[in-house]
């Protein structure tokens, strides 16, 4: 089917060349989808446990979409709960409807099904979705998710043999509703129980080597996409005897190195090239714990096509240390000159000399609200509203659940109680925006953002001054969607808040987004014009405060 799409695509863009149709023709080809969400039980570190399937699958299956295709996806909640998934790192273009967030979607009640209906905009890379209510992440339903380029756009390298996707996480043996009670009552949720990777943990409980994870022909390269699909601790991944080429990043093509091992903080991908150039055999692939008192390994087993020589046993060692990690971020560029989802250069947009119109400065900390634990940033725990944010807004009703801007751009000073409410900032619509999220904490963060890509400029040590901006990145910082913060250290970033919707900012360590840390972002077209946002789909379900709600005035051209 994808030969024939390419085919027509391919004898369009010629006739449209010659003049003989108007190149708006074009309607981008549409993938579709039927999904099956349902319990299951599996025991992925030996101990049977519930788990969330899809289409009976754990891990769930990988999307492989093109750049621009249109995704229908209709997803049938089998569980006895709520549920909604995400997709972490599509922009979701003018439409955070589609996001599937409790900030922007009903969420699909139990027996019930929603479909999916977004477009894959302007977007190359490895991706994934993800569970998005209570602790489902911790229970699976999680995959890949890959936008090829488009067969007209140029890839900075040659076509890899095949292309792997590989989902590394911690994992615990409770179930997802047991860690949520354990939250509830104000306890934590402590460490993972193991590491799993493509769902195993490498080992089977005699601690003999499971099956082959993937295979390589002698000579050939191969495109691995590394995913931290965990809810809590950074991982380190490497290949026994093999080096890995980075080239792509969370959606955007880097200066290509080689690299012995890589950090993958939650919630980030990296796409790297490796040959099998070394003896045949089966090697080990390994994701282990980083700048955790603990140390847990999960591995896989590469072969080499046709041999039968065992891994040699010692696994290739992690790197120690902080100095390390933030010295492989530094190490990070964006390849200016390669294409992206359009073949114009990413050289043409010089981030570095647009004015910054305001600077967010995001502190994050926890505290006891009514004796237990609560996550906050800027001193606001956020609370999910019961009608989502973004149909408030749309049916033009906020007043009956949230206020915006309660929390402040800069954090509040002194030892200020945690606020719990629900955390909704605006931006104004094409501003370009600094964001600092600092880090006061002795344990490492992971911070996403919906909706957008951003500049990482700039990372350092303790607190950030101005001064600090001396030290940015205002050349070819990779463009990307997730950033760890280190301990005591702060993080900068940048970028323009030209799609409107409603946006999570959050902590990807699922513990403190449960807890609260997390926040909206509300980027509102003055216009209410279908040029900058899509209307409410048809389709949308409605709950709350809307539910019978008249419909507003849809936006117009
Ligand atoms: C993914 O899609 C591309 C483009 O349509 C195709 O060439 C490739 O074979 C597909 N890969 C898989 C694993 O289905
Ligand atoms: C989904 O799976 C459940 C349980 O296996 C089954 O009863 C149901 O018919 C399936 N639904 C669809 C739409 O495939
Ligand atoms: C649920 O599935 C049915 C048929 O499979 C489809 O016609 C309907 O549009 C879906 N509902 C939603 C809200 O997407
Ligand atoms: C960047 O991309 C260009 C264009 O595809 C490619 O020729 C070049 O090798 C890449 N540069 C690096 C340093 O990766
Ligand atoms: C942000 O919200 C405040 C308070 O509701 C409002 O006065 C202001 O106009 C909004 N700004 C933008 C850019 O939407």
């Amino acid at each position: 089917m994808s030969m024939k799409t390419s085919h027509v695509v391919l004898f369009m863009f010629l006739l449209s060349l010659t003049g003989m149709i108007s190149p708006v023709f074009a309607e981008d080809p549409y993938l579709y989808f039927t999904w099956n969400v349902t319990y299951g039980t599996m025991s992925p570190l030996g101990v049977p446990q519930q788990v969330i399937l899809i289409n009976g699958q754990f891990p769930g299956p990988n999307i492989n979409s093109t750049t621009n295709n249109n995704i229908v996806l209709n997803l049938f909640n089998n569980l006895d709960e709520p549920f909604l998934l995400s997709w972490n790192g599509i922009q979701q273009r003018k439409n955070s409807w589609q996001d599937g967030l409790p900030g922007t979607n009903c969420p699909i009640p139990a027996g019930q099904n929603f479909t999916y209906h977004f477009q894959v905009k302007d977007q190359i890379g490895s991706f994934f979705y993800f569970p998005s209510l209570g602790m489902h992440k911790a229970a699976g339903a999680f995959g890949g998710l890959r936008v090829n380029s488009r067969l007209l756009i140029p890839v900075p390298f040659a076509d890899p043999a095949d292309d792997y996707t590989v989902l590394i996480n911690d994992w615990y043996t409770k179930s997802h509703s047991n860690l949520a009670r354990f939250l509830d009552r104000g306890r934590s949720i402590n460490r993972p129980a193991g590491i799993l990777i493509n769902g195993k943990p490498g080992k089977d409980s005699q601690g003999h080597d499971q099956d082959p994870l993937f295979t390589m022909e002698s000579g050939k390269t191969y495109r691995y996409r590394i995913c931290n699909v965990g809810i809590k601790t950074s991982l380190n991944f490497r290949i026994q005897g093999h080096s890995m080429k980075l080239v792509e990043m969370e959606g955007s093509h880097t200066v290509q190195s080689m690299y012995d091992s890589f950090d993958v903080h939650v919630g980030q991908c990296f796409s790297v090239l490796v040959t099998a150039d070394q003896t045949p055999g089966d090697y080990y692939m390994v994701a282990s714990t980083r700048f955790t008192k603990y140390m847990l390994t999960g591995t896989g087993i590469i072969r080499y096509a046709g041999s039968n020589k065992p891994p040699s046993s010692p696994l290739p060692p992690a790197p120690v240390g902080w100095a390390w990690s933030f010295n492989q971020w530094r190490s990070l560029h964006w390849n200016l000159t390669a294409s992206a989802a359009r073949p114009n250069p990413q050289g043409s947009y010089h981030y570095g000399s647009i004015e910054i119109t305001r600077t967010i400065k995001l502190v994050n900390s926890v505290g006891m609200v009514d004796g237990k634990r609560r996550y906050a940033i800027n001193g606001v725990s956020h609370k999910d509203t019961v009608t989502p944010l973004k149909l408030l807004e749309y049916y033009r009703v906020t007043e009956k659940e949230f206020k915006y801007n309660v929390m402040q751009d800069v954090p509040p000073a002194g030892d200020a109680p945690i606020n719990v409410q629900a955390n909704v900032i605006n931006a104004t619509f094409r501003t370009f925006i600094e964001i600092i999220l600092e880090n006061p904490e002795r344990s490492i963060q992971s911070y996403h953002l919906d909706g957008y890509s951003f500049f990482s400029v700039g990372m350092g040590a303790g607190k950030w001054s101005p001064e600090s901006r001396k030290k940015y990145n205002l050349l070819d910082a990779v463009s990307r969607h997730t950033i760890q913060v280190y301990p005591k250290s702060w993080s900068a970033i940048m970028l323009t808040f030209d799609n409107a919707g409603m946006w999570n900012l959050r902590s990807n360590l699922l513990e403190r987004h449960y807890l609260g840390q997390q926040l909206y972002i509300s980027v509102m077209s003055p216009a209410r014009s279908l040029r900058d946002e899509y209307n409410l789909p048809t389709n949308a379900m409605l709950c709350g405060a809307v539910s019978d709600l008249p419909l507003p005035k849809p936006y117009t051209i």
